[in-house]
C-alpha cells in the first residue's frame, strides 16, 4: 500500500518550487515508497525480513551455541537490538524501572507495556520478541493470564510472552497461555514481581531447599510447555545444575556462565546512568559494555554551551533557503503590514547567515 507520510507533507510545504518544477517524475515519487529529499528522511524499503523463530532458538541450543538477549523498550533501543543480530529481544517490565523511573517494576500497567510492546516491534524486525507480563496482569486466573498474553501479541506485535514464578497458579497460567497458542519464556530464581515475599531484590537459591526449588520449579514450567527459562540472580552451581535438568534453554542474568544463554538490561550493559544518584540502579553482575550515560552527558552539555553562546545553530545547521527575489519581497510585506522592526531582523539574518541568494533547483 502506497502511503503519503506526514514528513512528505512537511517537506512539500517546505519545498514547493523543488516539487512544482520537478514535473510528473515527482508526482510519481511523492506516490512510491522509494524515500526522496525529505526534511526527515523517507520511509524504509518495505523487505520482510526473517524473524527468529523458536525453531532457530532449539537448533541454536541444540547445537550448544549461547543465546543472546537483550532488553527494549522503545524504537531506536530496538533498532540497536535488531542491529546487533541479537537472537531474542526481551520487552521487559524493568522498563518500570530503567525507563519510567519507579524502584520497582510494580507499578507498570499492562497498558503501558503495550506501549512499549508496539514501539519495540516497529524498530526490531528480527529478533524474537517477548513481551513480559507485567504484575497483576495474571496471576488471578489463567483466562486472565490468556487474555493478557493474547493482547501482548494482538496489540503490542510481540511473538512470545514472559511470566514470572512458578506456584501452582503460575504453572497453571502457563499452560493456558500455551494451550492458547502462545510461545512462554518462564522466570524462576528472583522474581522482582515477588519482592513483597522474596523480602526485596535477594538472589535465590542460596541453600539446599532454595536451590532445589530453582530446579524444581524450572522443571515445573518446562512440563507445562515453556520454550525457555529465565534464571535470575542464583549460583553458578544452580544455574549449571537446573541448565543440565532442562530439555529447553536458560538464560541467565546474574546466574552465571553456565545456562544456554544471557540476558541483560539494555541501559545496564550500556552505562546509560552515569550519575551518582544511578549507581543503585545497575546490579553487580551487570558488566557495563560502554559508557553511553558519559557520552550523552557530555553531549547535552556541549549542546547547552553552545546555545547559551549562541554557536548553535551556525550556517551549517541553517539548511533552508529562500531566494534573494523572494527576500525582498518577503521584506516589503513586512513593511506593508507595519512590522518594520520584523523586516530588519529578516535583513540583518540574510546579512549575518548568508542564507539568500542560492536559487533553487
Ligand atoms: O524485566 C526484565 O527486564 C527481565 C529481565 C531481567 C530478564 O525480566
Amino acid at each position: 500500500m502506497f502511503r503519503v507520510t506526514v514528513s512528505r507533507v512537511r517537506a512539500a510545504a517546505i519545498a514547493p518550487c523543488r516539487r512544482a518544477s520537478a514535473g510528473a517524475g515527482a508526482v510519481n515519487r511523492l506516490l512510491s515508497n522509494i524515500p526522496e529529499d525529505t526534511v526527515y528522511g523517507g520511509p524504509k524499503p518495505q523487505t520482510v525480513s526473517q524473524r527468529t523463530t523458536l525453531t532457530n532458538l532449539r537448533q541454536k541450543y541444540r547445537r550448544g551455541e549461547p543465546i543472546t538477549v537483550v532488553t527494549a523498550y522503545d524504537y531506536p533501543s530496538a533498532v540497536h537490538v535488531d542491529t546487533a543480530g541479537m537472537d531474542i529481544c526481551l520487552v521487559g517490565d524493568s522498563a518500570a524501572m530503567v525507563v519510567h523511573g519507579h524502584d520497582t517494576t510494580l507499578p507498570i500497567s499492562l497498558d503501558e507495556m503495550l506501549v512499549h510492546c508496539r514501539s519495540v516491534a516497529r524498530g526490531a524486525t528480527r529478533p524474537l520478541l517477548v513481551g513480559d507480563l507485567p504484575f497483576g496482569s495474571y496471576e488471578s486466573s489463567p483466562s486472565q493470564a490468556v487474555d493478557s498474553a493474547v493482547r501482548m501479541l494482538r496489540e503490542g506485535g510481540m511473538d512470545a510472552i514472559k511470566l514470572e514464578g512458578g506456584a501452582p497458579s503460575r504453572i497453571t497460567a502457563a499452560k493456558a497461555i500455551v494451550e492458547a497458542g502462545i510461545a512462554v519464556m518462564g522466570h524462576v530464581g528472583l522474581t522482582p514481581q515477588a519482592i513483597s515475599v522474596l523480602g526485596g531484590f535477594r538472589p535465590q537459591g542460596k541453600n539446599v531447599s532454595s536451590a532445589v526449588k530453582v530446579v524444581e520449579t524450572a522443571l515445573a514450567l518446562q512440563e507445562a510447555g515453556c520454550f525457555s527459562i529465565v534464571l535470575e540472580c542464583v549460583p553458578a552451581p544452580v544455574a549449571a545444575a537446573a541448565t543440565s535438568a532442562l530439555q529447553i534453554p536458560t538464560i541467565g542474568i546474574g546466574a552465571g556462565p553456565f545456562c544456554s544463554g544471557q540476558v541483560l538490561i539494555y541501559h545496564d550493559l550500556l552505562g546509560m546512568f552515569q550519575h551518582p544518584h544511578h549507581a543503585k540502579v545497575s546490579p553487580k553482575f551487570c558488566k557495563q559494555y560502554g559508557n553511553v550515560g558519559d557520552v550523552i552527558n557530555k553531549a547535552l552539555l556541549e549542546y547547552k554551551q553552545e546555545v547559551g553562546s549562541k554557536s548553535f545553530p551556525g550556517p551549517r545547521h541553517t539548511p533552508y533557503k529562500i531566494n534573494a527575489d523572494d527576500v525582498a519581497g518577503f521584506l516589503d510585506e513586512l513593511q506593508k503590514r507595519g512590522w518594520g522592526e520584523a523586516a530588519t531582523a529578516a535583513a540583518a539574518a540574510v546579512q549575518t547567515m548568508d542564507i539568500s541568494p542560492k536559487p533553487l533547483d
